[in-house]
C-alpha cells in the first residue's frame, strides 16, 4: 500500500470510486471540486485551526437566522460571485438579445395583474417618479404581443414591501401584458439602494473584508411569453453610487440613464408636484 503524501492526496481522493461509472457528470465536478480544494489548503498553507474556523462558519451559514429561514447559503454565494458565474456561463452564447440576470429572494408569484400606465407603488415625499416605456420584442425585431411581464422593485427608501410592515401588500409589484404592438407603460419611482441582510455571517464576513453589502438600484422583471422560456433580468440605474461596486457582482450592460423632466406644464400634466424622471426600453427577448 502506498503511504499518503502531500503529493498523492488528491489523486487517491479523486479515484476513491468507480472513477464516475455511476455518476459521469458529478465525477466530472467533484474530481475538478477536490484538485481546486486541496490546491487552495496547499497555497494558504491552512492550518488546522484556521480550517475549524472556516467548518463553523460552513455551520453558522446553513442555520436559520431572523432574515433567512433557509440559512444564508445563498447570499454567501452571490457575494461570493458565484451565483454571477453561473448565470455568465450560461448567458453566455447571447449577444444580441438582452442579458439575463439572478431572479434574487423577493419574487413572489401572484403578482396582481395592472394596466398600462398604472402606478405600481406608494410614491414617498423624497421619491423621484419615474415613467417607463417597455416595448418587448424577439430576436428579429417583431413585437411580442400578450407577454406576461411580472415587475417588482423596492421603494424609493430601498425596501420591498415584504420588508417593511407600514408598506401596502403588492407595493410596487406588478404584472403587466404587452399591447398588440408589444408595448406597456409603467409609472413608478426610481427604487432605492438598498444593503442585502447584514446581521448574520455572510455581513460579519463582508465587514472583516472592509466589503460594503448594498446593492445598486435596480428594477427586477420576469418576462413570460409564448414561444420563449421564461425570461429573467435586472435593470440597474447608472445613477446609482453603487452601480460599478454592486456586492453581488450582477451589474454588466442592462444599466440604464433617465431623463430629468422639470418643465412646470408638464409636471402638471402628469398630476404631479415636482420633477420626474422618464425611460424608454425595449426587451430583446431569446
Ligand atoms: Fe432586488
Amino acid at each position: 500500500m502506498t503511504a499518503i503524501t502531500l503529493k498523492n492526496i488528491t489523486k487517491a481522493v479523486i479515484n476513491h470510486g468507480d472513477g464516475g461509472k455511476r455518476n459521469p457528470r458529478l465525477h466530472e465536478i467533484y474530481s475538478s471540486l477536490i484538485k481546486h480544494l486541496h490546491a487552495f489548503q496547499k497555497e494558504v498553507n491552512l492550518t488546522t485551526e484556521e480550517l475549524e474556523i472556516g467548518r463553523q462558519f460552513l455551520f453558522k451559514l446553513a442555520q436559520p437566522n431572523q432574515d433567512f429561514p433557509m440559512g444564508e447559503i445563498h447570499l454567501m454565494s452571490d457575494c461570493l460571485g458565484i451565483s454571477e458565474i453561473a448565470v455568465l456561463l450560461e448567458d453566455a452564447a447571447n449577444k444580441k438579445t438582452t442579458e439575463m440576470n439572478v431572479e434574487g429572494p423577493l419574487y413572489i408569484p401572484g403578482l396582481p395583474k395592472r394596466k398600462s400606465g398604472e402606478l405600481i407603488g406608494e410614491i414617498g415625499k423624497k421619491d423621484n417618479p419615474l415613467f417607463i416605456h417597455h416595448k418587448v420584442v424577439d430576436k428579429n425585431g417583431k413585437p411580442v404581443v400578450g407577454a406576461k411581464v411580472d415587475i417588482w422593485q423596492p421603494n424609493g427608501e430601498g425596501y420591498y414591501f415584504v420588508q417593511r410592515e407600514h408598506l401596502p401588500e403588492w407595493n410596487f409589484y406588478g404584472r403587466f401584458t404587452t399591447s398588440k404592438t408589444g408595448e406597456f407603460d409603467v409609472a413608478t419611482v426610481i427604487p432605492g439602494d438598498y444593503p442585502v441582510p447584514l446581521a448574520g455571517p455572510t455581513g460579519s464576513m463582508l465587514h472583516q473584508l472592509g466589503r460594503h453589502g448594498y446593492r445598486a438600484a435596480h428594477i427586477h422583471y420576469k418576462i413570460h411569453a409564448k414561444g420563449h422560456d421564461e425570461f429573467t433580468t435586472m435593470m440597474y440605474f447608472n445613477r446609482s453610487p453603487y452601480v460599478d461596486s454592486d456586492t453581488i457582482f450582477s451589474v454588466k450592460d442592462f444599466r440604464v440613464d433617465v431623463t430629468e423632466h422639470t418643465d412646470k406644464a408638464e409636471i402638471k400634466a402628469r398630476g404631479l408636484k415636482k420633477p420626474f424622471f422618464t425611460l424608454d426600453y425595449t426587451f430583446v427577448l431569446p
